[in-house]
């Protein structure tokens, strides 16, 4: 018979190491929430058109990635590729930017971009995101890079560093845009690259390969050419920064890979990662919502890459999340002690303990090995002898420490020996 595989490039996380995957996204959740952030569930797919108009028909992203698909009545669906367009489309439908504002979310999920897989670049990827909309305030900008700062020092990350530029507005990208591609077609490129400069000339900026580097080392620089609007918000950003303690490096170079964005960009880079090296990145983008068929808002937020966040953790060689799966394994020798440990163990996990039990009629020694894999604390052993007496007896694993507890007050001595 054949079996299956899962598709290329999705990863897939399970026990022990899906602990870790937890923590991880709970803990960059966490941050989020610590600043307001209400929490907004997201439709996996969407109407093609918006990751389209709102992501930007030539970034790599929409003409490259999408998972786009025919739904049975004839629509064109797409997986989602990122959160941005989403939210920005559920807060114009529900009317949330009615209320207050600025307007805070945050999100988390499966992501779908159809890259070429390697390490740390998947097909179905984590994100947890935060939008922050409606205000334009550089403090805003400063509390998104903080809360993402502040998620990943959490986990104990210390490796990575924050990069930050401004890619300026309306008034003064256009003008910048064209100096630029005056300037790139002054040089010796190569067709394909000739071709990118008149489509996206920014990107060209982020070429990896040495000799396009070289040529393009005196490209004008858009921080070089703000308005003074965006000169103002972005010394702001950096202030504010400052205030928070949050480091951060310059890269006036840097690009990103989706079209909205709009004065702050920044990125989370880790050094441990190799090429896949970006774990976080986000920026403002102030004008998606009305590209998008809403008010004049503006936007900031970002999208932290999960799993390659967790990559980094590994490579800092740090243990997070708990990789134990109860804190009380019941070992029944017998069936009269299965049937009383059974019904202990649902006492026990109704007064919040977690209980495992070693079903399947092990023997003591299959049980008490399965006892210590679980990761449990104690193992509880109750045998034909115990059930006579009325006592069964708690182990605690690592000291090996043994001590009677009476059946008729099991659950509130096991709980408490648990709390200790
Ligand atoms: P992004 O930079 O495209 O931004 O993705 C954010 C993060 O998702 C990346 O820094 C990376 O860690 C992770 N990521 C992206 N693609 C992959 C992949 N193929 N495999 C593994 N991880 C990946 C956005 O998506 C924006 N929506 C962020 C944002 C929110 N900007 C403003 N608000």
């Amino acid at each position: 018979m054949s079996t299956f595989t899962a598709p290329k490039g999705i990863p897939e996380y399970f026990p022990p190491e899906s602990a870790a995957f937890l923590a991880v996204r709970d803990t960059l959740s966490d941050a989020a929430r610590r600043a307001g952030y209400g929490y907004i569930e997201l439709p996996l797919f969407e109407d093609t058109v918006l990751y389209a108009r709102g992501v930007g028909e030539s970034t790599d992203v929409v003409s490259k990635e999408m998972y786009t698909f025919a739904d049975r009545g004839g629509r064109s669906v797409t997986l989602r590729p990122e959160g941005t367009a989403g939210v920005i489309r559920s807060v114009i439908e529900n009317g949330l930017d009615r209320g207050q504002l600025p307007v805070k979310l945050h999100y988390g999920g499966a992501f779908f971009r159809y890259e070429r897989p390697q390490a740390g670049r998947y097909r179905q990827l984590q994100q947890v995101g935060v939008e922050a909309i409606g205000v334009d305030d550089p403090a805003l900008d400063a509390e998104v890079i903080a809360i993402a700062d502040e998620g990943y020092r959490r986990l104990g990350l210390t490796g990575f560093r924050i990069e930050l530029t401004s890619l300026g507005d309306s008034t003064c990208r256009p003008a910048y845009r064209a100096k630029l591609q005056e300037f790139l077609r002054g040089l010796p490129l190569d067709e394909a690259t000739r071709q990118r400069a008149e489509l996206n000339p920014l990107r060209v900026l982020d070429d990896k390969r040495p000799e396009v580097r070289e040529l393009v080392a005196d490209a004008p620089l858009m921080v070089d050419h703000l308005s003074a609007e965006s000169k103002e918000h972005y010394e702001q950003v950096k202030e504010h920064l400052r205030a928070l303690g949050v480091a951060f490096a310059e890269n006036p170079m840097m690009v990103r890979g989706l079209d909205y964005y709009t004065k702050t960009t920044f990125e989370f880079v880790h050094d441990g990662l190799g090429a896949q090296s970006g774990i976080g990145g986000g920026g403002r983008y102030d004008g998606l919502m009305a590209e998008l068929g809403g008010q004049e808002f503006s936007g900031v937020g970002f999208g932290l890459g999960v799993d390659r966040t967790l990559l980094a953790c590994e490579a800092e060689g740090l243990t997070v999340g708990d990789r134990t799966r109860c804190d009380v394994y019941c070992v029944p020798l017998g069936e009269a002690a299965k049937a009383r440990l059974v019904a202990a163990a649902g006492g026990l996990r109704r007064a919040g303990v977690r209980v495992d039990l070693a079903y399947g009629g092990k023997g003591l020694k299959g049980a008490m090995k399965a006892a210590d894999r679980s990761g449990a604390r104690y193992a509880l052993v109750l045998g034909e002898r115990d059930l006579e007496s009325g006592a069964a007896q708690l182990k605690e694993l690592t000291t090996g420490e043994q001590r009677s507890v009476p059946l008729d007050s099991l659950v509130e001595v096991v709980t408490e020996a648990v709390a200790r």
